[in-house]
């Protein structure tokens, strides 16, 4: 299991070209809704490929909590056994740091019809509402309620319901279909999210007995059934990992194998690197992406998929930051996801935010400094803008980096990467030859 240091600084050498084969591990925003969801049987789940991060340790934390059984096999396969569930009130501490809770929610309201979580918390990306899930926990016939922090839904029975989201989004659209698994009668979600990890999610909640039709299609039909059943499930490879370690290789000017991966998952991502000047060969389960000399500006606008993933905006910036020209991106899913601009500028880069979109004027390279990850894909994005940058970068708060990326230091390394993971910077810099301004 991820181990809990105090290591929460990486100091970065810039100036080497990322070049191997990286490895991707399971999808973290899948494995999330999969481990909640996998209390609403009695009998044991194993699920294979959990990606070993911070959220999914939450998670499982959270729920052993409540007298789940969890069963740690392997680093990445976990048995579930949801027989001994003595209450449904979650109230571990760390379970308010992570978005995910309210899959929890779901996933006990569908089988107890009665749940209580923290409301969740998660990156600071803007505000995060919930008012879809709330409007698909009600008119599925709970009650709703929010005190003290705790959300709290409860439902005499659960019956179908036909549901029209007003916003696409990937939460609640898991969320009611793990509330409806269960519900009497034939639910319909309209307007649903049509991400790789919520047909994940669908896969799975059919290997466990559901009857679920049309994931990955914008109108979702789910049967109710009697109740669900043990399976071996495996997690789907992290679209978002993937797509990190393919801007490493667009931005250092490297060479990278990226295995474990659907490149069906990866085109968006795919055709905008191309756009920017990397070559990009696709294999079954691989993509290679080489980059050679000064990437090209674009403009990248982020939708929910198929269109360019918001998850991936960051690490488009850090990239176009570097380009010959000016570029734009337009950040249309969440208000406050530019906060990697400022610390980016520290390092050279020349981008200005007017609203939802960032001018971007590309410089020749970047300078290292003191910085700090502002959040998940923000934190991980900056690596790759202090990897190409000329001198030494130290991050601070690595561990929000850690929420989902898998021994990212190591991975970084294992591409010839200059990359450590450390408590203490000043003992670090004395002893290594770079000095880091600020
Ligand atoms: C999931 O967040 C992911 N997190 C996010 O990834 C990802 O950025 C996001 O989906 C979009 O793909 C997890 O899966 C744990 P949404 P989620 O509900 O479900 C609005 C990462 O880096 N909205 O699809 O919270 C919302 O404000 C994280 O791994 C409502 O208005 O995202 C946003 O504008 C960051 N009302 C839009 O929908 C609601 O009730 C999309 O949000 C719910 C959402």
């Amino acid at each position: 299991m991820a181990a809990k240091t105090d290591k929460d600084h990486y100091i970065i050498n810039g100036g080497n070209p990322l070049r191997g084969e990286v490895v991707i591990g399971g999808a973290k925003n899948a494995a999330l809704a999969i481990i909640a969801a996998s209390v609403m049987t009695d009998e044991t789940v194993t699920i294979e490929n959990i990606p070993d991060v911070r959220d999914t340790n939450v998670m499982m934390e959270a729920m052993e909590g409540i007298g789940v059984k969890i069963k740690r096999l392997d680093r990445h396969t976990i048995e579930v056994n949801g027989s001994q569930v003595e209450n449904v009130n979650i109230d571990t501490e760390n379970i308010r740091k992570i978005r995910a809770s309210y899959y929890l929610l779901g996933a006990l309201l569908g089988k107890y019809r009665h749940a209580e979580v923290p409301l969740p918390g998660g990156c600071d990306i803007g505000s995060r509402p919930i008012d879809q899930h709330v409007k698909g926990f009600k008119a599925l016939g709970s009650k709703v309620s929010i005190e003290r922090g705790i959300m709290k839904a409860t439902a005499d029975r659960l019956s179908a319901a036909h549901i029209y989201m007003d916003v696409v989004t990937v939460g609640a659209t898991i969320n009611v279909m793990l509330s409806s698994v269960l519900a009497e009668g034939k639910t319909i979600i309209e307007n649903a999210a049509k991400e790789p990890h919520v047909v994940d999610v669908a896969n799975f909640l059919n290997s466990m007995g559901a009857n679920i039709k049309g994931a990955g299609t914008d109108v979702i039909r789910i049967r109710g059934v009697e109740r669900l059943h043990s399976c071996t499930y495996s997690v789907i490879p992290d679209q978002i990992e993937a797509g990190t370690f393919m801007y490493a290789a667009a931005i250092t000017g490297g060479d990278i194998l990226v295995r474990n991966v659907i490149p069906k998952h990866l085109e968006s991502i795919s055709a905008k690197l191309e756009e920017i000047g990397c070559n990009i060969e696709e294999f079954d389960d691989a993509v290679r992406v080489t980059a050679s000399g000064r990437l090209q500006p674009t403009h990248i606008k982020t939708l929910p998929y198929p269109g360019y993933p918001t998850d991936m905006q960051p690490q488009a910036g850090v990239a176009l930051a570097l380009a010959d020209g000016v570029s734009t991106i337009t950040e249309s899913i969440f208000e406050n996801r530019f906060k990697y601009v400022d610390e980016l500028t520290r390092m050279g880069a020349n981008i200005r935010v007017e609203g939802n979109t960032a001018i971007i004027d590309g410089v020749e390279g970047f300078t290292g400094a003191h910085i700090s990850a502002p959040d998940l894909r923000a934190g991980a994005s900056l690596v790759l803008a202090a990897l190409a940058a000329d001198g030494a970068t130290v991050i601070d708060n690595v561990r929000l980096i850690e929420r989902g990326y898998e021994d990212f230091d190591e991975k970084i390394r294992a591409l010839g990467g200059d990359i450590i993971k450390t408590a203490d910077v000043k003992q670090e810099i004395k002893k290594s030859k770079f000095k880091v301004v600020g």
